[in-house]
């Protein structure tokens, strides 16, 4: 797919990037057709010089009403794993692989329907410009979704996660920050064994900590 076709945020990004107008730019963001039933883009946040930054999947129910990332159930698995991680949140930009929401909708529920890649290549101009301008020492790439978008189609979490390796091709070259891949934290209160699961999580961003 062409990067700056119309399936894409590219022609929505501002002249001169820096957070601030970042944000008022993706406010507007018609690159794919998730705006459309989502309340609004949810926007990273998190200081412009945070050592770490943080990828997830994409807003859920919770964020997309509140407008913040990671405010929800996983948000609240995430905090518990940074901090006993000793990841100081005044260090972390907290952001989204995909900046909308993308959900099903069954009576009044709204069900969480994983990104596609299109979704995923198409809002990549406005993590491409996150990591430029925070330009962070560290990426903890919060499941598959997010490694997609930072690592490339290739990265396989089960297999190479916790262990520190180079962004993916797509990400710019300037850009010079190492990774560290884990599970979603939602996949650790879905597990059967959710002690154990939390233990690799933690495992995971201990690796991060130490990384930066
Ligand atoms: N899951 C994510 O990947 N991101 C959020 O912001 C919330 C839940």
């Amino acid at each position: 797919m062409a990067k700056d076709g119309n399936n894409s945020a590219a022609r929505f990004l501002p002249d001169h990037l820096d957070l601030a107008s970042l944000r008022g730019a993706a406010a507007g963001c018609e690159g794919c057709g998730l705006y459309r039933n989502a309340t609004r883009t949810v926007f990273g946040e998190g200081p412009a010089e945070a050592r770490f930054m943080l990828v997830g999947e994409q807003p859920g129910d919770q964020e997309d009403l509140k407008g913040h990332p990671f405010v929800g159930p996983a948000g609240r698995v995430l905090d518990r794993g940074l901090e006993e991680a000793g990841i100081d949140r005044d260090e972390v930009y907290l952001t989204n692989a995909v900046k909308h929401f993308s959900f099903t909708s069954q009576g009044k529920r709204r069900i969480h329907q994983k990104p596609t890649a299109a979704e995923v290549d198409a809002c990549r101009p406005w993590l491409n410009a996150e990591l430029t301008v925070v330009r962070p020492e560290v990426v903890v790439v919060l499941g598959a979704t997010a490694a997609r978008a930072v690592l490339g189609r290739d990265f396989r979490v089960t297999r190479q996660r916790g262990e520190p390796v180079p962004l993916g091709d797509d990400v710019p070259a300037e850009v010079t920050a190492v990774a560290v891949a884990t599970v979603h934290p939602s996949a650790v209160l879905r597990a059967p064994d959710r002690d154990a699961a939390y233990a690799g999580f933690l495992a995971d961003l201990q690796v991060a900590a130490r990384t930066a």
